[in-house]
């Protein structure tokens, strides 16, 4: 067990020291992580999103399980746009405006952020104002940069 935990704590210790630069191989393997990670976060926000709008029964638990991925996915957002990947639905503006998509991306994710602990907190009132924010940060990147 201890020797599994070592060999364990070695592979994390070296996938940390990989520098994000070369995290990708290719530009496709760039542009199949991005859009995997969109998908996710769009799924699991989805399913709060169905609580908020009551199609879905509020459950505080499911919410926030959900929420944490969402939240957690934020932080991968700018990392499949890897320079030299353009292509796929994302504009080539992404390149040249680097500052302002890592800002929208920031925002995304500190929205996200509210959304976990608003889905902690068990609240659905704050729940739906937060899913509506959450959501309109991912349009707002989507109107400037997806095709
Ligand atoms: C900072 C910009 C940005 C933010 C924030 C952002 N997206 Fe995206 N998203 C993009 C871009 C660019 C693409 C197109 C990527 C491509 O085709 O290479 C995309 C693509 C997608 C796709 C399509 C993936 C596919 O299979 O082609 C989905 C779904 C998606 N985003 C959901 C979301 C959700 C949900 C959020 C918010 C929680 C979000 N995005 C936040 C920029 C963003």
């Amino acid at each position: 067990m201890t020797f599994q935990l070592h060999i364990l704590a070695g592979l994390l210790a070296a996938a940390v020291a990989i520098p994000a630069a070369a995290q990708f191989a290719r530009p496709d393997d760039a542009i199949k992580y991005r859009k995997a990670q969109m998908v996710l976060k769009q799924a699991h926000l989805g399913r709060v999103a169905a609580m908020a709008s009551g199609r879905v029964p509020f459950d505080a638990k499911v919410a926030a399980d959900n929420a944490e991925i969402v939240s957690v996915l934020g932080r991968t957002t700018t990392q499949g746009f890897m320079a030299g990947s353009e292509g796929g639905n994302a504009k080539a503006e992404i390149w040249k405006e680097t500052a302002k998509f890592n800002e929208l991306a920031e925002k995304a994710d500190a929205e996200s952020g509210k959304l976990l602990a608003a889905a902690k907190a068990g609240n659905l009132d704050a729940l739906k104002t937060a899913v509506a924010a959450t959501g309109g940060t991912c349009k707002a990147c989507h109107d400037a940069y997806r095709n």
